[in-house]
């Protein structure tokens, strides 16, 4: 593998797939809600590497439109572990001048939580170095679905001219409407998949898939995956 040079090119927006909490916990006999607990340092140490390095956009798959499938029991832990990290760091958030924003279906999630996200959203809008988006049961075919409609209302009350349709004026319909595409896309803990995780916006990302579980994930293997980025020749269909 390539080592990471902070001379060449740093990917603009990196988006993870943080998986294999998981596991990790049942190699080590412990609850799963202990591997959700350990990753959250590994968030802590992606967003300090981001930063360091001057990455602009950090894009976090923290639970799926899926998810929402798993035990009551397990969805409680995360949603509570997320509220936790969210009032315990916002004050971090604001020291190192990173943004917060979210995407996803924010209006499923429980009260609680949308309130923790809103706060800090809010309080940290004017921050202009890294963006953290945490996609939050976030579901890429509900987004683009919903995309279809906003502009299927839009061309019956004649604000859109359906012969004017490209994909710029579609991505402006997607959650991630401010947000440049992920250029690396990253995955931990050895699954070949995207699970529903930004369909239309990695069109051409880059892709890393690591062995390594997310709550073993920190500074160096985000180093050495940005090093394999940087080895890549991108083409975008060209020579
Ligand atoms: C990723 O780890 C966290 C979420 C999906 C919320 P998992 O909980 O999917 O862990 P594994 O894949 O079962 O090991
Ligand atoms: C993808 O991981 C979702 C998140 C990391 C939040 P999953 O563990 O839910 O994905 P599958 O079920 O293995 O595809
Ligand atoms: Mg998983």
């Amino acid at each position: 593998m390539a080592a990471f040079d902070p001379e060449k090119e740093i990917p603009r927006h990196i988006a993870i797939i943080m998986d294999g909490n998981g596991r990790w916990a049942k190699d080590r006999g412990k609850p799963r809600r202990e591997g959700h607990r350990v990753g959250a340092a590994s968030v802590e140490a992606a967003l300090e590497t981001c930063g360091e390095i001057g990455v602009e956009y950090l894009t976090l798959y923290a639970f799926s439109a899926e998810n929402w499938k798993r035990p009551e029991t397990e969805i409680t832990a995360l949603m509570g572990l997320m509220t936790h990290f969210l009032k315990e760091k916002t004050p971090k958030l604001m020291a190192n001048n990173i943004r917060l924003q979210v995407i996803g279906q924010i209006d499923r999630l429980p009260e609680s939580n949308r309130a923790a996200l809103e706060k800090t959203i809010a309080k940290t809008v004017n921050n202009d170095g890294l963006t953290l988006v945490v996609a939050l049961s976030y579901g890429s075919r509900e987004e683009i679905v919903e995309a279809t409609r906003k502009l299927m209302e839009k061309a019956i009350d004649g604000e859109v001219d359906p012969g004017k349709l490209d994909n710029e004026l579609f991505a402006q319909h997607l959650d991630t409407a401010s947000i440049p595409d992920p250029d690396l896309l990253i995955r931990t803990s050895g699954e070949f998949r995207i699970s529903n995780f930004l369909l239309w916006q990695i069109s051409y990302a880059e892709i890393v898939i690591t062995n390594t579980f997310w709550p073993d994930f920190r500074r160096q293997h985000l180093l050495d995956a940005i090093g394999e980025y940087q080895s890549r020749q991108r083409r975008f269909g060209g020579i």
